[in-house]
């Protein structure tokens, strides 16, 4: 049963997509209320993180566990007290001064990225910045980073889309069973890694967490997550930001985003008001109360932390998936709060800035080809799907 309506919590929507015209989830859009549940974590728990949006049916549930895919609690999702020791593993990986460190190769692969977009424009006179530009920097990145063979890089690429879809989207029965066949593929391969990698000479994460304890169950679901988290997220930041500069949507022009400041100052609007990450979910763990309204156990919330199309967030009227971005958020929420706040904020930020100031400098002229590209629009993640670019005329 949802609580009264407040101007803390407001009613939800009606514009859920087709099949969920009513909405399942609570949604809290007051920026001091989702503050308030992200910071209680033992009335709001995270458990329902990882939950399938659209309940798997049969043949795709079967799909899955033929391959024992398991996705038991460990990081995002994880309510218990061992949250704080496995976050503590993850985080070694992304210390500020590891993620500083690693601002010279983000730009080198920034650098061959953009020139292999030049390179396609001068052969064909378009390029798709999605797949040149934004795909690719922000997985050798965090493959590095984890100690991990850089390899595979296109099926990554394709697995993290159909497990966000599979878990985020709204997949009817067929579609469900195509992408548990991905997800199933995903967590095989990934399965083979974690048992290599925990034997591997030098460091590399699986190798940390098994010493710290966790079973090769808990390790690829951790992986599940971190390695669909940890670059497809900022691949989608980049995707949405090329295409508001290109659109003129932007205060910041793309000669602007071929400097530092330029680059940084409209990947942080683009965070503030169209994240790829604008909504991210939790569950009262019990009878509770926000902002004076009672929350019964059991409520699963829907907390948005930035302009998005999916909970109306998406502006007055929110408008259609090609529209403005959606009202700003300037509450230092985009990126969680709390105890299970993003791990890897500061890397998507740089990586962002680095690969769209890198874009900008490399590809001055362009214009964009395609205005209405269909859009990524999932209940917590969203981005164009291309951002097709052609030289200028002449
Ligand atoms: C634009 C890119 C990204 C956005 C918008 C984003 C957003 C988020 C959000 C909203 C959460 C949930 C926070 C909460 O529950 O309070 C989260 C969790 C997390 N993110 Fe990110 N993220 C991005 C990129 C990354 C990257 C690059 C990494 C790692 C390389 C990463 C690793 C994680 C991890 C490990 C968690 C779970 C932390 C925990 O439960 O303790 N994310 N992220």
């Amino acid at each position: 049963m949802m609580p009264a309506s407040s101007t803390a919590l407001p009613p939800a929507p009606t514009e859920f997509p087709d099949g969920l015209a009513k909405c399942p989830y609570l949604i809290v859009r007051d920026p001091e209320s989702v503050r308030d549940v992200l910071h209680r974590p033992a009335d709001f728990s995270p458990a329902n993180a990882l939950v399938a949006v659209t309940p798997l049916e049969g043949p795709a549930l079967r799909v899955l566990q033929r391959v024992g895919f398991a996705l038991p609690p460990v990081l995002a999702s994880n309510d218990t007290g061992t949250h704080g020791g496995i976050r503590k593993v993850v985080a070694g990986y992304f210390t500020p001064a590891t993620v500083a460190a690693m601002e010279p190769r983000i730009r080198e692969l920034a650098r061959q990225a953009a020139g292999n977009a030049a390179d396609q424009l001068a052969r064909t006179s378009h390029t798709d910045l999605v797949q040149t530009v934004a795909a690719f920097p922000p997985a050798v990145v965090m493959l590095e980073l984890l100690g991990l063979p850089v390899r595979d890089l296109a099926d990554l690429k394709r697995w993290g889309l159909d497990s966000m879809e599979l878990f985020w989207g709204w997949p009817d029965r067929d579609r469900q069973l195509e992408l548990a066949r991905s997800a199933a593929e995903f967590y095989v391969w990934l399965r083979q890694l974690v048992a290599e990698s925990v034997t591997a000479p030098g460091r590399n994460l699986f190798k940390s967490l098994a010493g710290h304890g966790l079973s090769g169950t808990e390790m690829c679901s951790l992986g599940y997550f971190l390695l669909i988290a940890g670059q497809e997220t900022t691949t989608q930041l980049i995707s949405t930001t090329l295409f508001r500069l290109l659109e003129g949507a932007s205060p910041v022009d793309w000669k602007e985003a071929a400097s530092e400041s330029g680059a940084s100052s409209v990947v942080r609007l683009v965070l503030a008001t169209e994240s790829s990450v604008p909504t991210w979910r939790r569950v009262a763990a019990h009878d509770t109360s926000l902002g004076g309204s009672r929350i019964p156990a059991g409520t699963e919330i829907l907390l948005e932390l930035s302009g998005n199309r999916i909970t109306g967030g998406g502006g007055p009227g929110n408008p259609s998936p090609q529209g403005q971005p959606g009202r700003g958020s300037s509450t230092g929420l985009i990126f969680g709060s709390g105890i299970h706040r993003c791990l890897g904020a500061k890397l998507a930020e740089l990586e962002a800035s680095v690969v769209v100031q890198e874009a900008a400098v490399a590809l001055q002229g362009i214009q964009l080809q395609d205005h209405e590209p269909e859009w990524i629009r999932h209940l917590s993640f969203q981005a164009p799907r291309t951002v097709s670019v052609m030289n200028p005329p002449g």
